[in-house]
């Protein structure tokens, strides 16, 4: 299956890359090249896919007073059990500091520890003189997007001024300019007023960051891109209102992108407040804590992300996954929701979840294939290499049984370095069964055969959306 097509067919891998796809007629048996073969895999009645990319994580991301739980090699080995070959990960420039500086250790971070092959975006933590000047020298690195932030005063956060800026390079460079959209100084306002009304539970944290804070943010960033003349894509899309907004400035023309995630296609507001449990109670609703915040359902906006999936409002599916564990972790914010650690473990489970759109007839197959590999590696500049099966590709590839049954989260299955799913209970038809790294398999029936350090930096060319 491909983004574009399915039929039956046998993929050719020779050493770490693709060399053929034979049709089937096409006579292998009996040539030199099947006399060569050293093992088969037999596929059948089983969709072969490209690996999934996951163009959305935060390993060890220090964040909210702790460091998110899952390390580069943790990390990795749960997304290659889950059928995803490639992550591209945050490097972090932190307020003040120098992007290189930033940049150097996140690869010490990750060099040496990975399952997969991993890129980089970089977040700028503060726009001045020499952040600016840094920007457009991150393309010689591999690393052809940067993250800005509108949300989370004093950490991240950039003002219009700065954004402005920043975007001036992005249009200069074809740097890709991704944005958390959410009005971070206003939430930050209605956030202490619900704290001093003593509401500090979980689930205020959604009630704080409300909808008109990402509509209006979004906005405010399509505007600035629009001025600008910078292409722009919108990460951790949640609310309707900001697909709209997006789907607006396309309409237009704009070079404008969006990406959302399986916690707001699935996940709701309403059960985050319902959420209590023996060991937690009111807190227990922390487990999914994240920014954006996951929605009312009862307003529809889970129902609005999967028809956007389906009308290309919406272009990629990540998982922004974050993984902090209860213990000692998001605990940090008892009696105030402002402390807990934002961010939510998905990495192992997308495949499967968006998988499940194939079920319930969301989405086509090619669409599940395109959401979570092709339009990732085309929109962050990997195609050809990653994100296709074709002569000269990576041999990253993925074995799904659609008949095979998998149980998420369940008495901690999963493999994320966190001490609870956000996850749990979810009962998803299909399976993935084998997984191919640059032709090594990896994952087979329930092993993990690959070992630390199989995955390698991936330096990335432009987008292959720039206009
Ligand atoms: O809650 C989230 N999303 N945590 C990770 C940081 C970010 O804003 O992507
Ligand atoms: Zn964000
Ligand atoms: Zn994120």
């Amino acid at each position: 299956v491909s983004a574009t097509g399915r039929g039956k067919a046998d993929v050719l891998i020779d050493d770490e890359t693709i060399v053929a796809v034979l049709q089937p007629g096409s006579e292998l048996l009996g040539t030199d090249v099947a006399a060569s073969v050293d093992r088969v895999i037999d596929a059948t009645g089983k969709y072969v896919i490209p690996g999934g990319i996951d163009a959305h994580t935060h390993m060890q991301l220090p964040f909210g007073g702790t460091s998110a739980s899952d390390t580069f090699e943790t990390g990795t080995r749960a997304a290659a059990w889950g059928g995803t070959t490639t992550i591209i990960d945050f490097a972090v420039q932190t307020y003040g500091g120098d992007v290189f500086e930033g940049l150097g250790k996140w690869h010490d971070l990750a060099a040496g520890n990975c399952a997969i092959d991993y890129g980089f975006h970089q977040i700028i933590g503060g726009i001045d003189e020499a952040s600016l000047a840094a920007m457009p020298k991150l393309i010689d690195e591999g690393i052809s997007s940067f993250k800005l932030f509108m949300a989370y005063p004093g950490v991240f956060y950039s003002d219009d001024a700065q954004i402005l800026r920043a975007m001036q390079v992005s249009r200069d460079t074809g740097l890709l300019t991704m944005m958390h959209a959410e009005n971070g100084p206003a939430i930050d306002v209605l956030a202490a007023q619900l704290v001093e009304q003593g509401k500090t539970d979980p689930f205020y944290h959604g009630i704080a960051r409300a909808w008109q804070m990402e509509e209006e943010a979004t906005h405010r960033a399509i505007m600035l891109a629009n001025l600008t003349g910078a292409p722009l894509y919108v990460v951790h899309v949640s609310a309707k209102q900001a697909v709209k907004q997006l789907a607006w400035a396309r309409d237009k023309g704009q070079n404008v992108f969006g990406e959302t995630c399986p916690q707001y296609l699935y996940l709701s507001l309403e059960e985050q407040l319902g959420a209590k449990s023996d060991e937690w109670g009111a807190f227990e609703g922390a487990k999914w804590v994240c920014s954006t915040p996951i929605r009312s359902r009862e307003d529809g906006h889970q129902d609005y992300m999967w028809q956007a999936l389906r009308t290309n409002d919406l272009q990629m599916v990540s998982t922004d996954h974050c993984p902090f564990c209860m213990k000692d972790q998001k605990e940090l914010g008892l009696g105030d929701f402002r402390k807990i650690p934002n961010g939510i473990g998905s990495v192992e489970h997308r495949m499967d979840l968006m998988y499940q759109g194939v079920v319930t007839g969301k989405l086509t197959l090619e669409r599940w294939v395109e959401l979570t590999s092709t339009t990732p590696a085309r929109m962050f500049g990997l195609y050809g290499r990653k994100g296709v099966i074709q002569p000269g590709a990576d041999g990253d590839v993925v074995i799904y049984d659609p008949n095979g049954h998998t149980s998420i989260g369940v008495n901690n299955t999963h493999h994320m370095n966190m001490d609870h799913s956000a996850w749990e209970g979810y009962e998803i038809d299909g399976h993935v069964d084998t997984v191919l790294s640059r032709g090594k398999v990896i994952v087979d029936g329930g092993q993990y055969l690959g070992s630390k350090g199989d995955g390698r930096y991936l330096k990335r060319g432009l987008s292959q959306y720039l206009t």
